[in-house]
C-alpha cells in the first residue's frame, strides 16, 4: 500500500503486465499499418510514460509529437478540457495514432477529435492503454485497447493525484474505505475474552464475528455454505479454509459500511490470517490488531476451576484437560504471534485484574492504533 498526500492506494496491475501490454498494441498497431510511417500524438502530461515505452518497442519507423490537455481535478474528470499546448506541425494525409495514458469518461476525446477536424489527416485513430468502460459516455470509437479496468481512480505509470504518482512503474488502485477497525481477539480459555468482547463492540460499535456462531448459523438455516461445511464434518474432515473464509466473507458483506469487525475464533493458521488479509483487502480494508489477553497459567488453572464448580461444564472441572487446553492454545497461536508481530499489529494485553482494568488496557490499544 502507498499513500500520496491524503489518500490511500494499493497495487493494481504490475509493471510486467503493463509491459507486455503496450508490446502487444505496438505489435498489433505495427501490422494493422502495414508500410505507413504513423505519427504517434501523445496526450499530456499522463502519456509520457506509456508513449516512451511504446515507441521503444514500435518495430517500425516512426514520428511521435505530443499536444498537452489537461482536464482533472484530483480524483474527478471535469467537463472543461484546456488546450495547454496544441499541434505544432502539419499532419495532414498523415496517420496518425493518438496514445491516451487512460480514457475514462472520453471528454478529451471532445477536444482531442475537435483539434483533429480541420487538419485533414488521412486517419485518425485512438489508442490508450487504460479504458473505464463503465465511465466512457462518447461514441469515439477506440481502436486499441490497452487494460480495461473498473470504474475506480488509478495512480502512476504516467498516472497522477494532484501531481503525485507519475513515476511508480506500476499502476496502483484507490482504496476506497479505511476508517474501519478491525480486529483479531485472542485469549487463552479463561482469559475472559468474551466478556471483552462484548465491551469492545459497544463501546467501538464493532460487529463480534465469532467463527463458531457463523459456523452454527449456516448449519442450522441449511445454507449452501453452511451444507458444504456439514458434509466435511460429517466424514470426521476439516472444513477446508476457503468455505470458512466464503463464509465470514458473507457476514463481512452482510455489515458492509460498519465500524469494523472483531474476529474471534479465526484465523487459527497462516494460511488461514493470509486468506483473511485478502479477504479484507478485497473489502479496502485490512486487520489493524491482533489482541491477545495474556494471563498467567496458574492464574487460568484457578479461574477455570473456579469457574468449573458453577458452570458444571466437565472440561472445566479436570485439572489436566485445563493444562491441556492452555497448552494446545499456545502452540496454536503462537504462529499467529508470529504473523501478526511481522507486521506489527501484535499486542499483548495483561489479561490480569478486574475486567474493568483490563477493559481499559484493550481501549488503550485500540484508541493508538
Ligand atoms: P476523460 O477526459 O474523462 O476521458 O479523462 C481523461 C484524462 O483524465 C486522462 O488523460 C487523465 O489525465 C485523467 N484521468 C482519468 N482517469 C484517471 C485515473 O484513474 N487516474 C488518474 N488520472 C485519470
Ligand atoms: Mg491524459
Amino acid at each position: 500500500m502507498i499513500k500520496l498526500h491524503d489518500l490511500y492506494f494499493k497495487p493494481f496491475i504490475s509493471a510486467q503486465k503493463i509491459e507486455d501490454t503496450v508490446e502487444r498494441m505496438a505489435q498489433e498497431i505495427a501490422k494493422d499499418l502495414g508500410d505507413e510511417i504513423p505519427v504517434f500524438v501523445g496526450i499530456l502530461n499522463g502519456s509520457f510514460m506509456f508513449v516512451s515505452d511504446f515507441v521503444k518497442k514500435y518495430p517500425k519507423p516512426c514520428e511521435v509529437t505530443f499536444i498537452k490537455l489537461a482536464s482533472y481535478e484530483g480524483v474527478k474528470s471535469t467537463e472543461d478540457i484546456q488546450r495547454l499546448i496544441g499541434l505544432t506541425q502539419d499532419l495532414s494525409g498523415r496517420t496518425v495514432v493518438i496514445l491516451e495514458d487512460i480514457i475514462d469518461s472520453g471528454n478529451t476525446m471532445d477536444e482531442v477529435h475537435r483539434i483533429f477536424k480541420n487538419e485533414s489527416v488521412k486517419e485518425l485513430i485512438i489508442a490508450t492503454m487504460f479504458y473505464k468502460p463503465e465511465a466512457y459516455k462518447k461514441d469515439y470509437k477506440l481502436h486499441y485497447i490497452g487494460i480495461e479496468i473498473p470504474k475506480k481512480f488509478i495512480v502512476g505509470y504516467g498516472l497522477d493525484y494532484d501531481g503525485l504518482g507519475r513515476d511508480l512503474p506500476e499502476v496502483y488502485q484507490l482504496k476506497t474505505t479505511q476508517h474501519m477497525t478491525n480486529l483479531v481477539l485472542f485469549g487463552p480459555p479463561g482469559a475472559g475474552k468474551g466478556t471483552q468482547a462484548e465491551f469492545l463492540k459497544q463501546k467501538y460499535n464493532l460487529v463480534h464475528i465469532s467463527t463458531g456462531d457463523v459456523f452454527r448459523y449456516n448449519i442450522k438455516n441449511e445454507t449452501a455454505l453452511g451444507t458444504l461445511a456439514k458434509s466435511y464434518m460429517d466424514k470426521g474432515e476439516l472444513v477446508p479454509d476457503q468455505v470458512t473464509i466464503d463464509m465470514l466473507n458473507a457476514e463481512v458483506e452482510k455489515n458492509a459500511g460498519c465500524n469494523g469487525f472483531i474476529f474471534d475464533g479465526f484465523p487459527r493458521t497462516n494460511a488461514q490470517a493470509e486468506a483473511l488479509d485478502k479477504l479484507m483487502d478485497s473489502k479496502d480494508s485490512q486487520i489493524n490488531a491482533m489482541i491477545a489477553l495474556e494471563v498467567d497459567d496458574e492464574v487460568l488453572v484457578g479461574r477455570l476451576l473456579e469457574r468449573g464448580k458453577t458452570s458444571g461444564r466437565a472440561d472445566d472441572a479436570d485439572e489436566s484437560i485445563i493444562r491441556n487446553r492452555i497448552t494446545e492454545y499456545y502452540s496454536k497461536t503462537a504462529i499467529l504471534k508470529d504473523y501478526y508481530s511481522a507486521q506489527d499489529k501484535y499486542y499483548g494485553v495483561d489479561g490480569v485484574g478486574s475486567i474493568e482494568e483490563i477493559t481499559v488496557r484493550l481501549s488503550a490499544v485500540i484508541d493508538s492504533l
